[in-house]
């Protein structure tokens, strides 16, 4: 087995990671529409303490500080999403200029500070007003979202250096019409299947879209989470197939091969009859492929918990996360080569991070983060040891630049590099912020040091 090396390659992007909804706040200004996030926060009981992202980190207005920190942290790359009703307020039909020159702007900055902007159409937030015709399970959907698509690459076009359909596809299924944990707050299992097919037909009609607009490298975000089998017990070995099945291989399958697995025909009562066309379409080539990489599962059979009947089995002498993720680093190296193995596409780490407790004032500065900081290390250190091994990994981006909003757990989970006090918006580097800037100086050579 060759040797991890001990810089990355040349042209590695260093990257922080960001959505809209999670950071910008002023969810109406200038025209915007809302989103169905900004309604599902503002629904009594939806989120923790009521928590919205109306002010969030105020990005909206900060974003020249906050592009003057990523040029602090020595960045090159900043991926970002944009909010889809700021551009077109009723999600579809009239443009808002306004919201399209806030990303105009952004994107102009982030190139003259040298820092490569990676844009995401779909970060969740679906403007309200298509939530209302039915959102993901409305067919028409993909149809919305390649206008949409065309509308930002007409206005940015070739200036973003590379494009992303959706984040992470699997999340808006499963939690918001799984388990109802996210907008539109759904717990309806038998949707889950269109849900999942029309999200994958609008990445498909989103790529053709953007090809027609620009010349710059297309791809998707997907959530990969690696599932082990608690016991040998046979029926923990099938929960963990199972699992895999529904949260990796489905949209895994779905992209790059133009199938969904069989075994999810048995998980959900009844199974639509889709159209063998649309395959044609969901497996619209792609140039690269984005791994978002928290954490590994290991689960038993579980028939009473919702679909895939798996439930998560704690492991002792884990470190776990503040949102009570397994640290894990090894099956991010796992991930990358059973990535390399079923695709020759350019892969991304477009998340990785964790959320850790850190105060809400900040008192140091840098404020130490001890856990973030072995944390981030051990999970470079997996990356480089897949590139050793062969994987064709050309960026990471670190979840997150900064403490945000994160969704319906609120304010109180910290993921960010740098620390945000939420009752002034001000901005303290945290001690992991001040190590990944060095591994980037260096080229990832301090990592062992
Ligand atoms: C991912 C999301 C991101 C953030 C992290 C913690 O699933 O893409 O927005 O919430 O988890």
């Amino acid at each position: 087995m060759p040797d991890a090396p001990s810089r990355f390659p040349v042209g590695f992007l260093w990257g922080a990671a960001t959505s809209a909804y999670q950071i910008e706040g002023s969810p109406l200004a200038d025209g915007a529409g809302p989103s169905n996030w900004h309604v599902f926060a503002h629904t009594p009981g939806r989120t923790f303490r009521g928590q919205t992202a109306d002010v969030a980190c105020d990005h909206y207005r900060r974003w020249r500080e906050d592009i003057a920190l990523m040029r602090g942290l020595e960045l090159n790359a900043y991926r970002f999403s944009v909010a889809w009703a700021r551009v077109l307020p009723q999600g579809r039909g009239r443009i808002n200029p306004a919201g399209l020159a806030f990303y105009g702007r952004l994107v102009d900055a982030l190139l003259e500070s040298g820092l490569a902007p990676s844009l995401t159409l779909h970060h969740w937030d679906l403007p309200a007003a298509l939530e209302e015709r039915g959102g993901w399970l409305n067919p028409d959907a993909a149809g919305w979202f390649a206008d949409y698509a065309s509308v930002v690459a007409r206005a940015l076009g070739d200036r973003v250096a590379m494009w992303a359909t959706l984040n992470e596809p699997w999340v808006i299924m499963d939690a918001g019409y799984v388990h109802g944990v996210h907008a539109p707050g759904r717990r309806a299992p038998a949707e889950a299947p269109r849900v999942a097919h029309n999200l994958l037909r609008a990445h498909g009609a989103g790529v053709q879209a953007l090809r027609a607009e620009t010349a710059r490298p297309v791809g998707i975000v997907l959530n990969i989470e690696p599932k082990l089998a608690a016991t040998d017990d046979p029926a923990d070995v099938a929960a963990a197939a199972r699992a895999d099945a529904y949260m990796n291989r489905w949209f895994l399958e779905g992209l790059l091969r133009g199938r969904y697995p069989e075994e999810l025909r048995a998980l959900f009562c009844a199974w639509p009859g889709f159209p063998a066309g649309d395959f044609d379409l969901i497996r619209a080539p792609i140039d690269w492929l984005g791994l978002n990489y928290y954490t590994r599962g290991v689960v038993r059979h579980d028939p009473t918990a919702p679909v895939p009947h798996a439930a998560h089995v704690r492991q002792s002498g884990s470190v776990y996360t503040d949102l009570g993720w397994e640290v894990w680093p090894r099956a991010l190296t796992d991930t990358l080569l059973r990535l390399k193995q079923q695709t020759d596409l350019p892969l991304y780490i477009t998340e990785n991070g964790a959320a850790f407790p850190d105060p809400e004032v900040a008192t140091a500065d840098p404020l130490p983060d001890p856990l973030r900081v072995d944390y981030l290390r051990a999970h470079l250190l997996a990356a480089r040891e897949a590139i050793g091994q062969g994987a064709d990994l050309r960026g990471y981006f670190v979840w997150s630049l900064l403490d945000n909003c994160e969704w319906a757990a609120g304010y109180a989970k910290r993921f960010g590099i740098v620390h945000v006090d939420h009752a002034t918006q001000r901005r303290t580097l945290k001690s992991s912020g001040a190590f990944y800037r060095d591994v980037i100086a260096s080229d990832g050579a301090t990592l062992t040091a």
